[in-house]
């Protein structure tokens, strides 16, 4: 490899990065492991917890990345749209879906979750999993989110919670990071980790929702703590004793004060009826 090659893959990994953790083939890799599965799971029966029992003529996953959960929400639908502004994901939800065709017709879109191609009030739900954190306007995607809702509709958001042990490990870690990134700064190099992402509190949460003219009808929780930081690295594997205390928390996801301490906040809303 020529050294002009080489600097030119290493900025690219450096701008894929930047770009966001996704982009990197290991971010969809690790929910082909065991663990990953494991968490989709979680995250599955705390979204069919939240959802309403109608059934929809049109399910949008607003970010839907490699497409993890249009399978799981094709029961709900007649037809499915994944929307992600990764082309690299969505190539890779395509490859799947050739291979392993869902049973309801489903259209995978590029584009921003601030700029929705679709008509106003054209889809019956959507679903927006671990992904507004990422998109600096946020109110602008609520926004779009409850412009292209049915009246009626409903709106499933997953967004990650300062107010859980996962969120108080994350805020701990802002201060180190940024001194980490001074330091390679100043060593002349360039930082590639993720900075902090838009990160939420179940009252600032509430507010955003209304401000963008929705109507909280449900929360609950998932809980996927400490299970990220401690896996079995030979098999992928969440260790027994978190997996009991996910469990544990599963049971109790939908009083109060749990539902607001899980590391997503999970939430059904509706437009309010104009
Ligand atoms: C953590 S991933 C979650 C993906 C998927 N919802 C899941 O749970 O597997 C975040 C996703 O948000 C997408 N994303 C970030 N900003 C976006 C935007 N402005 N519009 C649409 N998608 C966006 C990324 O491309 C990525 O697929």
């Amino acid at each position: 490899m020529t050294l002009a090659t080489e600097q030119h893959e290493k900025k690219e990994v450096l701008a894929r990065r930047k770009a966001g953790f996704w982009e990197r083939t290991e971010y969809d890799r690790a929910f082909r492991g065991s663990f990953g599965h494991y968490m989709t799971e979680v995250e599955a029966r705390a979204l069919d917890r939240c959802f309403g029992e109608q059934k929809n003529a049109t399910l949008l996953d607003l970010g839907c990345g490699h497409g993890r959960f249009l399978r799981h929400f094709a029961p709900r639908a007649e037809r499915l749209i994944g929307l992600d502004r990764s082309r690299r994901l969505l190539g890779v939800a395509r490859k799947w879906m050739q291979d392993e065709p869902l049973p309801v017709p489903t259209e995978l879109v590029w584009a921003s979750a601030t700029e929705i191609p679709l008509e106003a009030g054209s889809v019956d739900a959507i679903t927006c999993v671990r992904v507004i954190q990422h998109i600096p306007d946020q109110d602008a995607a609520l926004a779009e989110a409850c412009r292209v809702l049915a009246p009626g509709g409903q709106f499933i958001l997953v967004q990650y919670n300062w107010l859980s042990p996962h969120g108080t490990i994350r805020a701990l870690k802002i201060p180190i990071k940024a001194a980490l990134r001074a330091l390679l700064r100043a060593m002349g190099r360039e930082p590639t980790f993720d900075e902090p992402t838009g990160w939420t509190f179940w009252p600032s949460l509430r507010a955003q929702l209304e401000a963008a003219g929705l109507e909280v009808e449900r929360v609950t929780g998932a809980w996927l703590f400490p299970l990220q930081y401690f896996r079995s690295r030979s098999s992928n594997d969440a260790w027994p004793v978190f997996r009991a205390l996910a469990y544990a928390y599963e049971r109790l996801a939908d009083l109060p004060p749990f539902r607001y301490l899980g590391g997503y906040l999970v939430v059904r809303c509706r437009p309010r009826p104009s």
